[in-house]
């Protein structure tokens, strides 16, 4: 689809969801499930948005949110909050306005940093190469 056209889509939800619910997030407020609930097949028939979500939650899988914090609203009830030994995930489309330079980054963070403590994720095969693409599909949605 042209981009244009998809921004203009979803600043139609945006907008849509504003009128019918008050809130500006285009994402599904609410909708964060917690690891149990994703252990429990809370993604089963989410998007990639929700899978990607799970994929980082899971302390076996991303764990993302050991070194980070994640702006998703509102915080899952009960859900222990993000580490901050890392720079918080934030703002991700408009930081990373090609799709391959975060796909990159989770790939192999040493590429750019070679001290970085975040783990070369596809590189060591730690995660699969389609919980990469969900990965980046969760973070270009905060
Ligand atoms: C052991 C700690 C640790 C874990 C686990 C970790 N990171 Fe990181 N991450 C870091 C640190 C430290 C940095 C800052 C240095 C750098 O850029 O590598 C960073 C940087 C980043 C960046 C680039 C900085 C930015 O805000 O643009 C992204 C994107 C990122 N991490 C995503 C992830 C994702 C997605 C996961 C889960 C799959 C993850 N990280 C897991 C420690 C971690």
């Amino acid at each position: 689809m042209h981009k244009f056209k998809r921004a203009f889509l979803a600043a139609a939800a945006a907008v849509s969801l504003v009128a019918t619910t008050g809130v500006t997030s285009v994402v599904q407020a609410g909708e964060w499930p917690t690891e149990k609930e994703c252990k429990a097949g809370a993604a089963k028939d989410g998007d990639n948005i929700i899978k990607g979500w799970c994929v980082a939650v899971n302390r076996r899988g991303g764990n993302c949110l050991a070194c980070h914090q994640a702006m998703v609203n509102p915080w899952p009830e009960g859900f222990p909050t993000g580490g901050n030994i890392a720079p918080p995930l934030v703002a991700m489309a408009a930081r990373y306005p090609n799709r391959d330079d975060l796909r990159a980054h989770i790939w192999d963070p040493t590429e750019k940093n070679p001290m970085t403590s975040m783990p070369p994720f596809g590189k060591h095969k730690l995660i699969s190469e389609e919980d990469i693409d969900l990965l980046v599909d969760w973070l270009l949605s905060i």
